[in-house]
């Protein structure tokens, strides 16, 4: 069973959409496994990005991150990361396709409403920053 982590971003957050966004992972049949809202500091923020700490967008991004509350989830189910991300849509919701979560919510590149894991090792790294295993439930 593979999981990924999924964060409704400050915009989303701000927009409203937490209930949207969820009933759109439910409605794909993936199961939530973990969900906690948190507000990022700076450095948490820095840390959870670090591999694009060299991008010219890096500060940006991180003070968008820390600009209200943000949702946290571990998705789970079978080929859940890809499933993810077909759901998000592309980065730059202009490419977006119609139905996804970024076509229909996002105003801007960086305000892109949802994150999602790229790849299993990027999945293990990123539940890991912000879950233990007692905080993820298997259902
Ligand atoms: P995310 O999937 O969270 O991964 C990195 C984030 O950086 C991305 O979504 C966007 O929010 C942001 N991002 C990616 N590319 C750009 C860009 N060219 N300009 C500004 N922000 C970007």
């Amino acid at each position: 069973m593979e999981r990924t982590l999924s964060i409704i971003k400050p915009d989303g957050v701000k927009k409203n959409v937490i209930g949207e966004v969820i009933k759109r992972f439910e409605t794909a049949g993936i199961k939530i496994a973990a969900m906690k809202m948190l507000h990022l500091s700076k450095p948490q923020a820095q840390g959870f990005y670090a591999v694009h700490k060299e991008r010219p967008f890096f500060d940006s991004l991180t003070d968008f991150m820390t600009s209200g509350p943000i949702v946290v989830m571990v998705l789970e189910g079978d080929g859940v990361i890809a499933k993810n991300r077909k759901l998000m849509g592309a980065t730059n919701f202009k490419d977006a396709e119609a139905g996804t979560i970024r076509k229909d919510f996002a105003t801007d590149i960086e305000k892109n409403v949802v994150h999602g894991s790229d790849a299993v090792e990027t999945a293990a790294f990123e539940i890991g920053y912000f879950f233990n295993g007692l905080e993820i439930q298997t259902r």
